[in-house]
């Protein structure tokens, strides 16, 4: 191959929000550096993104000095089968029909003799590995949570450290040089969390590390440093090349988004325009996490209760019968302090400077907006990788305060807490040292992703590495 073609870089990934985000920032970043990137997910989540903006199947849009293509495919299900909720049910179909897909797409471009240099999977689809060792091309994982938590998994998988298990579920587990404690690992590794299931895919994913290019992990060098030379001293070749929602090379594809839902209002900016400067409280617990009427009851009271505060809230409203209401005259009672939508422009949201705090579900795609944008947190974890996030986020990088713990204790924090925490989390001692640390980061976190900055020179090593397997 010539050195001036560009490289045709398939990327695979499971058709849920929270793995497509991160890993559609990456096809951007990819592309704008020269790359033909090839995404490929479900036609279903194809049409879901589509709400967010004009994404078509199969056309070359150019981006920076290279292109992103949408290849769509059919996992086999009607639009509405609610199968696809049923993720052990699910999963499986996927992998049959996704394996067919993405051979179909390596043997397309080697006809049209621009071959895939190499394969990108996000977590849940292992399988994608093996179709890419059967046709002998070099993958990569993205990993869309922290290095953290992949360590935690790696040594997991490896035996490294003890961690719970039935006869003794409440023992802690030694991070690096971090101590936590049963119900701040990533719950998926506890014994007795309620996916089991899933814990087993990302795990097969783990087991694909010995012959992987390497791993992409959407963080960045400064702010994970322990835990990317630690594994990096296990002869994994990771590659922290985040935050890539900031990334300065995906603004000039900025129209190209994959949000699932469309905004249900228009005036989101405007409202935040008209607010004083670090005074608004933002909510949202990303796409799939729920609170139970109870806890939305407690929320809005605390809101309520807190007097001076305004609000942005992101509330799922469920259909009957498992539909979630605000308390009557909540929005009346507030004044026009609080405004309460069913979809945001998060980053832009996060970037507005009448931005006081973030209460997060503590998803890492949250999580990493929130500190490379320099926004305190509330945290309120509900499972998987959340709970380790909330425990970095308060404890590790010094940025938020506790508000709940993992939904599996069942405990519900009370009107009293969310007001206690958010008038901690706006003014005082606290406050200020929050937004101190959380500036570090920010800055941090720009440094990173400018040209030559961490991040930036991880992705164009890894650019290089694969140029250079390149037949
Ligand atoms: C899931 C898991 O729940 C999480 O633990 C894991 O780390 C990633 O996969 P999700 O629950 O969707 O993620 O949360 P999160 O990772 O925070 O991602 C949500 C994304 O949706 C963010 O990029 C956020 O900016 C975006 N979002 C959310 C919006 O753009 N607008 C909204 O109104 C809400």
């Amino acid at each position: 191959m010539g050195s001036k073609a560009p490289i045709h870089i398939l990327l695979v990934s499971y058709p849920a929000q929270g793995h497509i985000n991160p890993l559609l920032r990456l096809a951007k970043c990819l592309a704008a550096k020269g790359s033909s990137v090839i995404f490929t997910t479900t036609k279903k989540a194809g049409k879901d993104m589509q709400t967010g903006c004009n994404i078509t199947d199969k056309t070359v849009t150019p981006i920076g000095d290279g292109s992103l293509t949408f290849n769509f495919f059919d996992d086999g299900f009607k639009e509405d089968d609610p199968i696809r909720t049923n993720l052990s049910d699910y999963t499986p179909q996927l992998e049959h029909v996704g394996k067919k897909h993405v051979s179909k797409i390596i043997k397309n471009y080697a006809d049209l003799k621009t071959p895939i240099s190499c394969i990108i999977n996000n977590i849940f689809i292992p399988w994608v590995c093996d179709v890419a060792t059967e046709h002998k091309i070099p993958f990569a994982i993205l990993w869309s949570e922290s290095s953290a938590v992949f360590t935690a998994y790696y040594n997991y998988f490896h035996k490294l450290a003890r961690f719970p298990s039935k006869p003794e579920p409440y023992i802690d587990v030694q991070l690096c040089s971090l101590l936590l404690k049963h119900n701040e690992i990533p719950d998926l590794l506890h014994p007795f969390n309620n996916y089991p299931f899933l814990g087993t895919l990302i795990l097969e994913q783990i087991k694909n590390l010995s012959k992987a290019l390497c791993v992409l992990v959407d963080t960045y060098e400064e702010l994970e440093h322990d835990f990317i030379d630690y594994i990096s001293n296990k002869s994994v070749v990771i590659r922290p090349i985040g935050p890539l929602f900031n990334n300065p090379k995906i603004k000039c594809a900025s129209n190209i988004r994959g949000d699932f839902v469309k905004s249900d209002d228009c005036n989101i900016i405007e409202w935040l325009n008209s607010k004083p400067l670090s005074s608004v409280v933002y909510i949202s617990f990303g796409t799939i996490v729920s609170l139970p009427q109870e806890q939305v009851n407690e929320i809005a009271y605390g809101l309520l209760n807190s007097k001076q505060v305004s609000f942005l809230w992101v509330l799922k409203v469920k259909t009957p019968p498992n539909e979630i209401v605000l308390p009557d005259g909540f929005l009346e009672e507030t004044n026009g302090r609080g405004k309460v939508v069913k979809w945001g422009p998060q980053v832009e949201v996060l970037a507005h400077p009448s931005l006081a705090c973030f209460i997060t579900h503590c998803g890492w795609n949250s999580s990493m907006e929130a500190i490379a944008l320099g926004v305190p947190v509330l945290t309120f974890p509900a499972w998987g990788d959340q709970v380790t996030n909330a425990k970095f986020l308060v404890d590790v990088f010094g940025v938020g305060i506790r508000l709940g713990y993992s939904r599996a204790e069942n405990k519900l924090v009370s009107r009293d807490e969310v007001k206690k925490c958010l008038l901690e989390v706006m003014a005082g001692e606290k406050a200020e040292e929050l937004k101190k640390n959380a500036i570090k980061w920010k800055k941090a976190a720009e440094a990173a992703v400018a040209v030559g900055g961490s991040s930036d020179w991880h992705l164009n090593a890894f650019i290089e590495d694969i140029k250079k397997r390149d037949p």
